[in-house]
């Protein structure tokens, strides 16, 4: 893609590195831009040995589970990049359906972009920007998917996907997501394309109507998911009869 002219990604955008082992593939994919990697690579690695999650937590990352950060370069303008975690967990939702037998319970979306089967977390997603040397602004997309084994329960229930009788291995599963997400991206056209990814998003999302809790850096508040703004932040109906809008937090269900 001709950084002169951002379009609409395409499939042939998109290539692939496989890493036995590296320390995070989030880290390699930022170290790849600062020396000028260009938009579309995808790296994956068999294991981590800093694997991080949000908020400066550790991700469990020892073998048989898919561990995957896709690159993208100046993805689109910064006042749209807000809804880039909506389109990411649609493409990741899209990718673990693809792979699950048909009696295994929904493949859901908790916001903004966890994603749950029978409540339980089997994927988390961290995005992460810098801007490199020359101005440009890399965006990197790291996927880390339970295929075979899952960690201690920490915040968060926690499952894997082969407990639910899927038999597809971290490669087959990260074809399903290669594919997935170049379409998605190329729906989500730079942001330009949000409210058909966000229809997608509330088909496929949990929880709206329920009552939850959301824990913010400082606090939290507890209310009923009202379901999400055209921007992608989360609508939350408090007792006092008020509507929050929150754009980052963890959410509990219950
Ligand atoms: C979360 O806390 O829910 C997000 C976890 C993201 C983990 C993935 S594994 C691949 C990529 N590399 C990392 O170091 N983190 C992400």
């Amino acid at each position: 893609m001709r950084a002169d002219m951002p379009g609409r990604m395409s499939l042939d955008d998109f290539r692939h590195e496989a890493l036995a082992e590296v320390g995070s593939t989030n880290t390699e994919c930022l170290e790849r831009a600062r020396k000028g990697a260009l938009s579309g690579l995808w790296i994956t690695a068999g294991r981590q040995t800093g694997g991080r999650g949000r908020r400066g937590r550790a991700w469990f990352s020892e073998p048989g589970n898919l561990y995957a950060s896709l690159l993208l370069i100046d993805p689109a303008p910064m006042e749209r990049l807000g809804s880039l975690p909506l389109a990411v967990a649609v493409a990741v939702q899209e990718a673990v359906s693809r792979i699950m037998p048909l009696d295994s319970p929904d493949v859901l979306i908790k916001w903004p972009n966890d994603i749950l089967i029978d409540r339980r977390k089997i994927c988390g997603i961290l995005i992460e920007g810098e801007t490199l040397a020359d101005g440009r602004h890399a965006v990197v997309i790291g996927c880390g998917i339970n295929v075979a084994v899952a960690p201690e329960a920490g915040l968060y229930p926690v499952a894997t996907l082969r407990g639910f009788g899927a038999s597809a291995s971290p490669d087959e599963l990260f074809a399903w997501l290669f594919r997935s997400m170049a379409e998605t991206l190329a729906l989500w056209n730079r942001g330009r394309g949000i409210s058909a990814v966000m229809e997608r998003w509330k088909s496929v999302a949990g929880g709206i109507g329920e009552n939850i809790t959301v824990n913010l850096p400082d606090r939290s508040i507890s209310g009923r998911f009202a379901g999400i703004d055209d921007t992608g932040l989360l609508k939350l109906e408090t007792d006092d009869g008020g509507t929050r809008l929150i754009a980052a937090g963890d959410v509990f269900f219950g």
